[in-house]
């Protein structure tokens, strides 16, 4: 080699740039969270490791959930080196042994930590030891980090969550990072580079309609309130970077059967995230039925990636559609109203062209096609979900 190459090679070290692992994602992460049921004080080892074992003979991994992740209160102290510690009373055998049963069941396995000096319940966070926590979690088989937004003081939410991709990317462990900064920063505008998906509002909360009073977060509250604030987000979704509603409410006892099955359809058609957030231990038929539905969940895992838009809303019905791949298309009813409506419609009035079969999802069966007059009704609450084919 001439010596002036020689010597313009040595200089420009062969450092690639940092960056989010690429192709981790390309549907919503599927799996499950312990905190909407669990929180702080309720969870442990046993609970994660049944939690894993539910996981597969509900038939939940065979219909493409995939991670089980811990949320806040794993950890307790940093030791005098620095590294994180877990909390030994409640992960006795710590959190590497606990990494590897999830994954011997098949599963992956997914853990939680915050952007700032504390959690949001004031367990120690990741602000200052990025890079030491991301090589810790790389060494433990983490795959999934969820890093929240508490006690951030004057942070910037790019700079902060940048700093984690690249310390996760040093580590050299593919692991999805999902954003939790509750949307206050519009991640949808940044984050497409960042993480893999990123909370839009504040915290879900058990409860069909309730709203939160401003709490500094943006807004949130019960089901409703949250799919509201979806609108408009869809161009920022697709493969590897996705718009998070947050985990789901389906089987914890704050909705009806029927509104359950509304919040898990609608989050499909949001192409959400589906982190189920319910005891999977001890789930009735009901709950396991509606997050096992295979054909909901195609929906949300459509290879196409894209959330859908509200085509409109008249009188409390509203209407949703979501492009699918293969020229299908799925159209999701929703009866915001406390009695029961009627649809009796034509096709080409929602901008639906052509003559498509209609498969009502729920119901398992086909229902005619889009030539034809539409004609249904649906009670309180309930959704219709079709997929013209
Ligand atoms: C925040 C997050 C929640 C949960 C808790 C844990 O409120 O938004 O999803 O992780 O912290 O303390």
């Amino acid at each position: 080699m001439p010596r002036l190459i020689a010597v313009a090679f040595f200089l420009s070290p062969c450092v690639a740039p940092a960056q989010k692992f690429d192709r981790l994602a390309l549907t919503p992460p599927m799996g499950w969270n312990s905190w909407n049921r669990f929180a702080c004080d309720s969870i442990n080892e046993r609970v994660v490791r049944e939690t894993a074992d539910a996981m597969v003979s509900s038939g939940m991994r065979d219909a493409g959930y995939q991670y089980v992740v811990i949320d806040d209160c794993w950890q307790v102290a940093r030791d005098s080196a620095g590294n994180i510690v877990a909390d030994p009373a409640k992960f006795p055998h710590g959190i590497r042994a606990l990494a590897d049963y999830v994954h011997s069941k098949g599963l992956k396995f997914g853990i939680y930590t915050c952007a700032g000096t504390k959690t949001c319940a004031g367990r120690p966070a990741s602000r200052g030891y990025e890079y030491q926590d991301a090589r810790q979690y790389a060494a433990w088989g983490v795959d999934y980090l969820k890093e929240d937004w508490c006690n951030t003081s004057t942070q910037d939410a790019k700079e902060a969550y940048t700093m984690m991709r690249d310390a996760l990317y040093k580590a050299g462990r593919p692991i999805v990072l999902s954003i939790c900064e509750w949307g206050t920063a519009k991640p949808w505008r940044w984050a497409k580079e960042v993480g893999h998906l990123w909370r839009t509002t504040g915290d879900i909360s058990n409860q069909w309609s309730y709203m939160y009073a401003d709490d500094g977060r943006a807004g949130g509250g019960g089901i409703v309130p949250i799919l509201d604030l979806q609108n408009g987000l869809e161009k920022y979704a697709g493969p590897g970077h996705w718009n998070d509603p947050d985990m789901l409410e389906v089987g914890n006892g704050g909705l009806t059967p029927d509104e359950e099955r509304s919040h898990f359809t609608l989050w499909c058609m949001l192409a959400a995230p589906l982190m189920a957030g319910n005891d999977l231990r001890s789930m009735t038929a009901v709950t396991r039925a509606i997050l096992t539905n295979r054909e909901v969940i195609a929906i949300d895992q459509d290879e196409l990636g894209k959330q859908c838009y509200q085509q409109s809303i008249v009188d409390d019905l509203e209407v949703f559609i979501k492009p699918l791949s293969g020229g299908d298309t799925a159209v999701c009813f929703f009866n915001r109203s406390p009695g029961t409506k009627t649809l009796d419609l034509r096709w080409t009035d929602y901008g639906i062209r052509g003559d498509h079969a209609i498969r009502n999802i729920w119901e398992g069966r086909e229902q005619g096609r889009t030539s034809a007059p539409f004609r249904a009704s649906f009670g309180k609450h309930q959704v219709i979900l079709l997929r013209l084919h």
